[in-house]
């Protein structure tokens, strides 16, 4: 089928590239030249693993265009896929100015039936706004064309983004036209009976991947009621943390015999200094938003948010009844995205910890084996280093704050060596905290 896939962001790229693999012909338009000018040349701006391959490979069998014209990519394809962000505005309410400038530039240019599919995670009513905004942007020449909207949520997890598009653990499609859902089907089938050739890191799973089919205003809420539900076990698992550090528990205890129960099970069961990134904070707080605009209290939301402020600002804590006064003190900061294996630093706890160290006169250094740039809200103050061993040289404090591959097998005698006092705050719980204590370092993680 032919595709455009509007909005070159990491759902975009992603998709784009997954649905060009398996043997769509896939526009992917962008407003931004420079982007897709690089996008062209295959310098990919995310950093996703095995996703600069397909992009070179798609662009190279014509599988995969990459243009600026966003007009003649909705004429020249049957699908069309609506990309965009949609940031948080100050009250949590999402932005959707992104979506209406699409949605009126579709209704401009549509010629001939469409499938409008909307990919972004947008509020509940989203479809029927779109379809509304394409109607009265319909003018003389092409008001005759049929068009359906179809809501299909994308729930690839950033720095695994590529093996998620593949192999996704279901497919939900929600529309009110049994037209478009049979054309979805027929998009999707490869994916859904797992028949192409594409393979990450061996994976040889094959079962079929199960799809959902209904209505838009479902597959809209299945969007955000899992990622805020999954935020929701994150904040209870620390909140849980908290109690066993007063009692004098082991989180790591707690979760696995919490999680031996296949009721809750073991997965996202990890305690630490939060969650971030670009999907967990703006849902769950517009979700909470959604939830109270339309007369319902938002009594959990409100607490899973209230938690995980919490927690950051917990870490800032810690770090101070290591140290006493932070002030003049140096810390060596592991980690700035919010996660491994992402070059995302977008709402990631590791800043406002950092620019917090700063504020209270802190002298900071950071390293990250990805992020080598500021992250747009960090300060300026703090100093970004070369290697590891470089940030914790002198530091009276190291932080681990992302779980990187690289900090599991840290030479611990150098850092020793290097560090000023061996004070280590791991807050991924993810160092041996036996052996670093008996080498002389004081250590502390989070609930444990
Ligand atoms: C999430 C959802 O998982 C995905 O389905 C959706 O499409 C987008 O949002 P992502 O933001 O890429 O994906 O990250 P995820 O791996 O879910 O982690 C989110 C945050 O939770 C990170 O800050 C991570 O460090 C934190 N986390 C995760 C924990 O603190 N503990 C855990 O056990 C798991």
């Amino acid at each position: 089928m032919k595709v455009c896939v509007i909005g070159t962001g990491y759902v975009g790229l992603v998709s784009g590239v997954c649905f060009a693999e398996i043997g769509n012909t896939v526009f992917c338009v962008d407003k931004d030249k420079d982007k897709i000018e690089l996008l062209k040349a295959g310098k990919v701006p995310i950093y996703e693993e095995g996703l600069a391959e397909l992009i070179k490979k798609n662009i190279k069998n014509g599988n995969l265009v990459f243009h600026t014209d966003t007009s003649s990519g909705i004429k020249e394809s049957d699908i069309i896929f609506i990309c965009v962000g949609t940031p948080p505005l100050p009250s949590g309410k999402p932005n959707l100015s992104a979506i209406d400038e699409v949605a009126k530039l579709i209704g401009q240019s549509i010629n001939g039936y469409k499938i409008i599919l909307n990919k972004s995670t947008v509020p509940i009513g989203t479809a029927k706004r779109i379809k509304k905004i394409i109607k009265e942007n319909q003018n003389d020449g092409n008001k005759n064309y049929d068009f359906d909207i179809v809501s299909n949520p994308e729930f690839l997890k950033e720095g695994e983004a590529v093996k998620d598009a593949f192999f996704p653990e279901r497919i939900v499609i929600g529309s009110e036209s049994k037209k478009a859902i049979e054309i979805m089907k027929k998009l999707y089938e490869p994916i859904i009976n797992q028949d192409f050739g594409y393979a990450v890191n061996n994976t040889n799973k094959r079962d079929k991947v199960p799809i959902l089919l209904t209505d838009s205003t479902s597959a809209e809420l299945i969007k955000y009621a899992s990622n805020a539900f999954l935020a929701t076990k994150i904040s209870f698992v620390n909140e849980i943390a908290n109690i066993c550090e007063r009692v004098g528990a082991n989180i790591l205890d707690v979760t696995y015999g919490m999680g031996l129960d296949s009721r809750i099970g073991s997965r996202f069961m990890k305690a630490g200094i939060g969650w971030g990134g670009s999907c967990f904070p703006k849902d769950v707080r517009a979700l909470s938003y959604t939830t109270e605009e339309y007369g319902s209290p938002a009594s959990i939301l409100n607490a899973v948010i209230q938690v995980n402020n919490y927690q950051i600002f917990k870490v800032v804590q810690k770090a101070m009844d290591m140290l006493g006064i932070i002030d003049d003190k140096i810390i060596g900061v592991l980690g700035l995205s919010f996660k491994p294996n992402t070059n995302d630093t977008r709402e990631a706890p590791s800043v406002i910890i950092i620019n917090k160290f700063l504020e209270l006169g802190a002298e900071v250094r950071v390293y990250d084996p990805i992020v080598k740039e500021y992250p747009e809200n960090m300060d300026k103050g703090a100093i970004m280093s070369a290697s590891p061993y470089r940030a914790v040289k002198g530091a009276n404090l190291m932080v681990l704050v992302t779980e990187w591959s690289e900090f599991y097998d840290l030479d611990f005698k150098k850092v020793k060596s290097l560090m000023a006092n061996c004070n280590i705050l791991d807050g991924r719980n993810i160092l041996d905290r036996q052996k670093l204590q008996k080498m002389g370092f004081k250590y502390a993680g989070i609930g444990y």
